[in-house]
């Protein structure tokens, strides 16, 4: 189908309702009571006709193996965050020419699927959404964590301070020991979570990195912290 932007439905949603209400308080006065009734009804059928088109389309676009949400097995590709000019905001770059399995162990689709879902009750156990976001929903104590993978700090901080050889090492050891690593003026607390906990963990942040959410959060990345 092709895709109509949000003043094309809104304009379109109003149009039906101008037309349909029109021909419905056909010769009637703009003072009688009826014709404000009639507008009302059709305006609230109308709304009611457009969301419940609006959320099945939403729906089917968000599924896991669409083009905005990968599939789990993305984990074992290198993900990138560059600036599509054409759109006006980052977008995640999968390079499926580039294998960079996580933990250097590729994955079956099937496996990388378990993981993920361990990785979310991992993070619904600790109740991380009390202090950070996950793809805007949560609390705003602590960053958002949609793009968390591709944070620069862990290369340019993250590796260096916990003496790790890759990215994924220094994520688990930081998920592991926060309050050892802390870099900002926040600190999160010792969850007390397993190495297997926060891998798992990783593999979630990892494959939630690669979702298209139209450049949100804004400006990540443009922290003071990555231009260290
Ligand atoms: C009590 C609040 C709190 C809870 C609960 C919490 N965090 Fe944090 N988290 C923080 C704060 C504060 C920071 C920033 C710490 C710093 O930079 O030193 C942080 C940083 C992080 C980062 C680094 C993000 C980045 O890009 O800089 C990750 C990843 C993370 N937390 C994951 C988690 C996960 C996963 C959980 C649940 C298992 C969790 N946090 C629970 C407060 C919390």
């Amino acid at each position: 189908m092709k895709d109509f932007s949000w003043l094309e439905v809104t304009v379109a949603s109003l149009l039906f309702i101008l037309v349909i209400g029109s021909l419905w308080t056909r010769g009637r006065n703009w003072l009688d009571p009826v014709f404000w009734k009639r507008f009302a009804i059709v305006g609230s059928l109308v709304m009611f006709t457009f969301l419940w088109i609006l959320t099945f389309d939403t729906l089917s676009k968000t599924r896991i193996g669409t083009d905005r949400v990968p599939s789990p097995d993305v984990i074992n590709y290198k993900i990138t965050y560059e600036y599509d000019p054409q759109k006006g905001y980052y977008m995640p770059v999968i390079h499926k020419d580039k294998k960079e399995p996580l933990f250097g162990k590729e994955v079956s689709p099937q496996e990388a699927m378990e993981l993920i879902i361990k990785g979310k009750l991992v993070i619904q156990s600790r109740a991380c959404m009390n202090c950070h976001t996950l793809l805007g929903n949560g609390a705003y104590y602590a960053p958002d964590l949609t793009k968390a993978w591709l944070d620069p700090k862990w290369e340019k901080i993250m590796i260096p301070a916990t003496e790790s050889e890759t990215k994924e090492e220094a994520m688990v050891k930081f998920l592991m020991n926060p309050e050892k690593y802390a870099t900002w003026t926040r600190r999160m607390p010792n969850l007390n979570l397993s190495e297997e906990e926060a891998k798992a963990v990783v593999a979630y942040l990892k494959w939630m990195s690669a979702i298209n959410t139209n450049g949100f959060p804004d400006h990540f990345g443009e922290s003071k912290l990555a231009k260290f």
